[in-house]
């Protein structure tokens, strides 16, 4: 399975400017396309969610022109789609899907409309009836209630009556009112909407109604549930729109700053702020309401965490915020006491049913979760998050994988299948990198006996960091399969025994299964096991994420082969650390007649070039210098010299 590996954080500061709102592109696009005239979209989301919509728009024949840098130029139709008959994917873009359905069985023709399997167990079946009653003609593909949808929509502009009144569910999803509103204009008379029951999500209908009157349509509302279209409205494009930077997204952002800005430092989100439409905004008060420091201008918002350092628990009716609000779900794991996050029904049908992935997620870290039909109840583990080997699996919904990226506050995290997050944030990992400092890592790659072991340890003792021999990891590998009687050639074995490995790192001592091994694995034909072990792919994998977890606050140090080229690519600091063969022999020899074991000069001399060979020749992770790393050859120096090297390149990048 594809995943990435998050380093763990020490704190998170910086400015952010957001992409722009995935509900907003994908209104803006909408009411363009049937819009009076020519509209120029600026700062559109470019996703997976208003992909499908422009790819919607251009089969429907709408002349849609990408000007470049997330401008587009949309050439409405003025409220009639040139194509008549067409099949529209909509992949899992419910804004897209549900507007389209309403819009389509109001506007004449014949159209297919489908999406992926999770789309197909997305309720629709409210929107239909409410389009059912003025006489749409819409039948479903698939099951009852939801979709595909076929529609046969003879009915067009000019044959309906003008006072036309729907009623329409509001308690499932919001998207079907937005859809209908949006709609509503097509048919060239006053028509009024009437919500039954609770009217959810209530401010994604802002959005819309507020987006409505960009392009001319002025709604009138008689209290939150009814809303009436005036006869004669028309959409006209307002020529130039900028779309807002996404508030939903702006949430991981901000909450990164409460947990992880500390004094005098904050994270700034840009493109959202006091003055926008959008109700994921309100986020920002729910932080606050934990403690955090919030500042907002007209289009920035600004959050540090309190001074205390430890942001509370809270309890909140999340309505306003439905998709911020899984966000606060993962903050919740930096809080103390519980978190209680209620009416979040819609949670279970959106890309996934997002209660009972939470709650499965936030486990796997160590949370204790309760979870109900509509509320789900968070409390952060006593000691530390658990670092799962698994990692954290994302169900294809974007924001599971976005709003878990913040445990990295805390931990290594390996988040499975991140590709997911293009639905509204490519780049998202890469912004989020932008804002955070990474725990520090001293990488340093090196041939066997370069004495590349004894300097990384020195080095990490003078900065009181952590150190990590990875090569001990491959020995110890090949000292358990020898135990367990297991070839190293075998791979697939050998790989199970690399992930099972019980072992423990102490001040002086390494134990495999309970018992001491440092001395068993430092053997010379445990060295040349290793060397075989190590040439396995399978075993290089499963050796991976256990070498990430290493990495903690305050730092790092890291010596192996393959550190500064793949396990810590990011390492701040990357030394290839060198000595001739001759050198390296000596200094073997040297070792193991202290230790009073027997040793001649001539086969440790051969040992270590055939070493060096399988090392440097093999086909996964060969020794070679990175690119990035600085060389130091120790040949002529000792060791105090070389510590005191890599110290040096070292300070000048922290
Ligand atoms: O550094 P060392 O001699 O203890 O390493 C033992 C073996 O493991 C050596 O043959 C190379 C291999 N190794 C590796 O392939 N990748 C690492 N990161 C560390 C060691």
């Amino acid at each position: 399975m594809d995943f990435i590996d998050l380093p763990p954080l020490l704190s998170a500061r910086g400015t952010l400017r957001l992409p722009g709102s995935k509900s907003l592109s994908n209104r803006v696009l909408l009411l363009a396309a049937l819009a009076d005239g020519e509209t120029e979209v600026r700062d559109l989301l470019e996703s997976d969610d208003t992909a499908r919509m422009l790819e919607a728009l251009l089969a429907l024949g709408v002349d849609v022109v990408p000007l470049g840098d997330s401008a587009y130029r949309v050439c409405g139709c003025g409220g009639v789609f040139p194509v008549k008959e067409a099949d529209l994917f909509l992949g899992n873009a419910g804004t897209a899907f549900r507007s389209l359905t309403a819009v389509l069985a109001l506007s004449g023709g014949h159209y297919r409309l489908s999406g992926v399997a999770r789309m197909h167990e997305r309720p629709i079946g409210d929107l239909v009836d409410a389009l059912r009653q003025i006489g749409a003609d819409i039948r479903y593909a698939g099951n009852e209630g939801f979709p595909p949808l076929e529609i046969c929509s003879a009915k067009g502009h000019g044959i309906f009556a003008p006072g036309t009144v729907v009623s329409v569910r509001g308690d499932v999803s919001s998207q079907f009112l937005t859809g209908l509103l949006m709609a509503l204009p097509l048919i060239g008379v006053e028509a009024t909407v009437e919500v039954v029951g609770e009217l959810i999500s209530r401010p994604y209908i802002e959005i819309t109604l507020a987006t409505m009157a960009r392009f001319g349509v002025q709604v009138v509302r008689e209290g939150g549930q009814r809303f009436t279209i005036p006869a004669g409205c028309t959409y006209r494009s307002p020529g130039v729109i900028y779309v807002e930077g996404d508030a939903s997204s702006a949430s991981y952002f901000l909450a990164l700053g409460a947990i992880g800005a500390r004094a005098g430092q904050a994270v700034r989100v840009e493109g959202v702020g006091r003055d926008s439409i959008q109700g994921d905004v309100r986020f920002a008060d729910a932080l606050a309401r934990m403690g955090a420091r919030i500042e907002m201008g007209p289009n920035w918002i600004e959050a540090s965490a309190p001074h205390s350092g430890k942001l509370h628990g809270i309890e909140l009716d999340c309505r306003q915020i439905p998709d911020a609000a899984m966000t606060l779900a993962t903050t919740a794991l930096f809080a103390e006491g519980t978190t209680t996050l209620t009416r979040i029904a819609s949670w279970r049908v959106k890309e996934t049913d997002r209660i009972a992935a939470m709650a499965t997620e936030l486990r796997k870290l160590g949370a204790e979760v309760e979870e109900g039909v509509d509320f789900i109840r968070v409390t952060p583990p006593q000691a530390k998050l658990l670092t799962p080997e698994s990692g954290i699996d994302t169900y294809e919904d974007h924001r599971i994988a976005m709003c878990f990226s913040l445990a990295t506050l805390a931990t290594t995290l390996r988040i499975n299948d991140p590709g997911c997050v293009t639905k509204t944030f490519p780049g998202y990992f890469e912004s989020f990198a932008r804002v955070t400092q990474a725990v520090p890592v001293i990488a340093i790659d090196g041939p066997s006996a370069s004495g590349k072991g004894t300097v990384a340890a020195r080095v990490a003792a003078a900065l009181g960091w952590h150190y990590l021999d990875s090569g001990a990891l491959y020995r110890l590998t090949a000292l358990a399969a020898r135990r367990a009687g297991v070839a190293w050639d075998d791979e697939a074995r050998v790989a199970a025994i690399a992930s099972g490995l019980d072992v423990e790192f102490g001040e002086n001592s390494i134990r495999l299964s309970g018992a001491e091994a440092g001395e068993a694995i430092r053997q010379e034909d445990i060295s040349s096991g290793a060397s075989q072990v190590a040439a396995l792919p399978a075993v290089r994998a499963a050796l991976l994420f256990r070498q990430r977890v290493f990495r903690q606050a305050p730092g790092l140090v890291a010596d192996g082969r393959d550190m500064a080229s793949l396990v810590f690519p990011d390492a701040q600091t990357k030394v290839f650390l060198t000595a001739s063969v001759e050198v390296r022999a000596q200094r073997r020899y040297k070792q193991l007649i202290e230790k009073g074991i027997t040793a001649s000069i001539l086969p440790l001399l051969l040992d270590l070039r055939e070493r060096d060979e399988r090392d440097s020749q093999r086909s996964v992770a060969p020794l070679q210098q990175n690119k990035e790393a600085e060389l130091l050859d120790t040949t002529d120096l000792t060791i105090e010299q070389a510590v005191a090297q890599v110290l040096v390149w070292s300070s000048k990048v922290s």
